[in-house]
C-alpha cells in the first residue's frame, strides 16, 4: 500500500469511495477545488494500482489544519489505511499545532478512530449537516 498525493486521474475513484462511504453528497468539482487550494493536503491510498482511500484538508491558519473528508473503501477498512492517511497528512504539515474536524455524533466508528489518534470531542454543533443532524467538533493539539 502506498500513500501519495491526489492526482487528477484519481477523481472517479475518490468520488466513488466518498459516495459509498459518506452520507453527504460531494461533487467532483468540490474535490478538484480542494485539490487546487491545498494539493499537499489531499492524499490517496493506493493498493495494487487502485485507490482505496483518501483524505482531504484545508489550512485554516498558519498552524491549523481542518480535515474535511476521510474515507476508506469498505473492503479495506480496519487494516490501517485510515491511520496511514492521517499520519502522512500530519507529516506533510509539520508546522501544524491544531488539527480539527467535524463528524456525525452517531458515527461511533469514526469517533473511536479519531480518539485513538489523540483527538478529543470539544463541542457539539447543532444542525451541521444538510439533513439537520449534529456534529462533534473534534480537535488534536500537538505540543
Ligand atoms: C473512519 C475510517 C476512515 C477509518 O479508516 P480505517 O482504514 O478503517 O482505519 P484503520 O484501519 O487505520 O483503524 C481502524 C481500526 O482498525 C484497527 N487496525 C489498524 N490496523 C490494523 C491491521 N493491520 N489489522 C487489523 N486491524 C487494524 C485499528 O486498531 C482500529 O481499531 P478499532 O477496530 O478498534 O477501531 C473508515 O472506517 C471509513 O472510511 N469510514 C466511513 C467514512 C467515515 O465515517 N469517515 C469519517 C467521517 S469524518
Amino acid at each position: 500500500m502506498e500513500i501519495r498525493k491526489f492526482r487528477y486521474e484519481d477523481i472517479e475513484s475518490v468520488y466513488k469511495i466518498a459516495e459509498e462511504s459518506l452520507k453527504e453528497e460531494y461533487t467532483m468539482d468540490l474535490f478538484l477545488h480542494l485539490w487546487q487550494i491545498n494539493p499537499d493536503g489531499f492524499l490517496v491510498a493506493e493498493k495494487k494500482g487502485n485507490v482505496v482511500g483518501f483524505i482531504t484538508s484545508i489550512k485554516t491558519g498558519s498552524n491549523e489544519l481542518r480535515i474535511l473528508l476521510l474515507a476508506v473503501d469498505k473492503k479495506y477498512r480496519g487494516t490501517g489505511i485510515g491511520s496511514s492517511l492521517l499520519k502522512r497528512l500530519m507529516m506533510n504539515f509539520p508546522e501544524v499545532r491544531r488539527l480539527y474536524l467535524e463528524t456525525r455524533i452517531d458515527n461511533k466508528k469514526a469517533i473511536k478512530f479519531y480518539e485513538m489518534h489523540g483527538f478529543k470531542i470539544k463541542e457539539k454543533l447543532e444542525d451541521f449537516y444538510t439533513d439537520g443532524s449534529e456534529a462533534y467538533l473534534m480537535e488534536k493539539i500537538i505540543f
